[in-house]
Parts: C-alpha cells; structure tokens; sequence
C-alpha cells in the first residue's frame, strides 16, 4: 500500500492534480481516493457524487453514542463508514472527510476513527489524498501518514513559500514519508523554471514537473465538467500520466 497526499498552498491546482492521478492510477490499481480539504471539491472534479462526509458520520455517532448501549462502537462506526460514507465507483472508490472538527471534544470518535481508517486503508494498493496546505487531518491523527508527499506550487512567493512550511510542517509532525516532491502547475513558458528549479534543489524536494497553464482545463472548470474530460493526449494530461507512472514504479521497487 502507498498513501499519496497531494498538498500546497490554495489554488494552486492540487484537486485538479489530484483528479487526474486517481483517473490514470485506478487504471493500474486498486485505489482509494480521500477528499481531505475541508473546502471540498474532488468529487466535483471526478464527476463523483459523494455520499456522507466522515464528519456527518462522526456527528451522528457523537449524538448517539450513549444509547448504543452494549454495542461495540467501534463497529458501529465502522459499519457507518462502509455502508455510508465510502462512494464507489467501477475503478475506484471515495472518501469525503468534511470538516475536521465542530463544536465539542470528538477525541473518542477520533480515536476509533483512527482505527477504521487504518483497517480500512489495508484493502487498497493506492490512496491518493487531496489535502489542504495545513495537513489538519494528519495533525489530528485522524490520516496516520503518507508515503509521498507532493507539494504543488505555482510561480508566486505565496505558493512557495507554503510549500517551504509544509514540507517543515511534515517534518514536525514526523510523517513517515519516503519521499517529498515539488510540483509546478500553471507554469508559463520561459517564466519562473530556473527559479523552480532552483528551489526545489534547495528545499529538498524532488521536482516531478513543470505544468503548463492549460486552457481546456479552465473550459473544463466554467463548465462544470470533471477534470477527468481532459484530452488523455493533451500536453497536461501526458504530464501527469507520466507522474502517475514513475509514482506507481516507484512504489513498485
Ligand atoms: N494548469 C492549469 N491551467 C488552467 N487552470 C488551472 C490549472 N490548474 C488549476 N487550474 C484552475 O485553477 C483553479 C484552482 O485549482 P484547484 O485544483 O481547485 O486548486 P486547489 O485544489 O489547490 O485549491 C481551478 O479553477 C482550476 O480549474
Ligand atoms: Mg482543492
């Protein structure tokens, strides 16, 4: 099993990446696609009406917990998370976190939440996580950890400068990973590769790619259609199947 969290400043075309590696991994493997961004829109981006939130489930459970009485709790949410939260489609299924937290202490939801998730995982040769640039979930514990992180970047301070604290922030929070990438998206011609580049090289990460700017993707977005309409054999599209591959080679060896 190898978990990928795709993570980065906002805006910077983490969902978009996100969509499309779970597009061309679940060809190869059998995947599970986590929406972890509180400001949800994977689902939207694959075309995929989710079912309940992990939040909805946590809600309802935090309601009616004391009168489950003798029943093991940690059943009862785990039958709750199948049965009403996991989206499944005919190459891979979904997971829709929600919001990481409400009013209220959810540590005893959390920590059986833990658990499930951790079984849950186990079935599946590939997760792909869209986060937010905070890794709230992982902070929590609600996601233990992931194997690869990328972190995708525009060509503005802003979006590096976030990529530099996240890849700070996974090392505070000791997250196993094996390795952390950097991504380029919305990459002009001619502007910002060298300083990309050279970033990389001194953060630390490994760079995957340069991503262009890509005008069927903003079509795809007025329209609300999914991201997975790309052009298989569009620029983008190539590129970001050529990172599905080395990830899933990588992960192989
Ligand atoms: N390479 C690109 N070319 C054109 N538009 C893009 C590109 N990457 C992302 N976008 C658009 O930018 C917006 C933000 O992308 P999104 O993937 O939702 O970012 P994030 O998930 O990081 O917040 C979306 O409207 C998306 O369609
Ligand atoms: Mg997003």
């Amino acid at each position: 099993m190898a978990v990928i969290a795709v993570t980065g400043k906002g805006g910077t075309g983490k969902t978009v990446i996100s969509a499309l590696l779970i597009h061309f991994l679940s060809r190869e493997k059998s995947l599970l696609a986590v929406d972890a961004d509180p400001d949800s829109n994977l689902p939207d981006a694959l075309g995929v009406k989710p079912r309940k939130t992990l939040g909805e489930i946590r809600e309802v459970f935090q309601v009616s917990r004391d009168d489950m009485g003798t029943m093991n709790k940690e059943q009862w949410l785990e039958g709750k998370v199948y049965g009403e939260a996991i989206t499944e489609t005919d190459s891979y299924d979904l997971l829709v976190m929600g919001r990481p937290e409400g009013e209220g202490c959810y540590c005893f939801a959390n920590s059986l939440l833990r658990g499930v998730l951790r079984r849950l995982m186990r079935h599946y040769d590939v997760i792909v996580i869209d986060t937010e640039a905070g890794l709230e979930h992982f902070s929590r514990g609600t996601i233990s950890g992931a194997d690869y992180i990328i972190v995708v970047t525009d060509m503005s301070k802003k979006g590096l400068a976030t990529a530099r604290r996240i890849k700070d922030l996974s090392q505070e929070l000791k997250l196993n990973f094996r390795k952390i990438f950097l991504v380029g998206n919305r990459i002009m011609d001619g502007m910002g590769e060298e300083e990309i580049r050279k970033f990389a090289d001194e953060g630390g990460f490994e760079l995957l790619d340069l991503l262009p700017y890509s005008e069927e993707i903003a079509r795809l977005d007025l329209r609300g259609d999914p991201i997975t309409k790309l052009d298989e054999n569009s620029e983008y599209a190539v590129k970001v199947k050529k990172i599905a591959y080395r990830l899933v080679g990588d992960s192989n060896g």
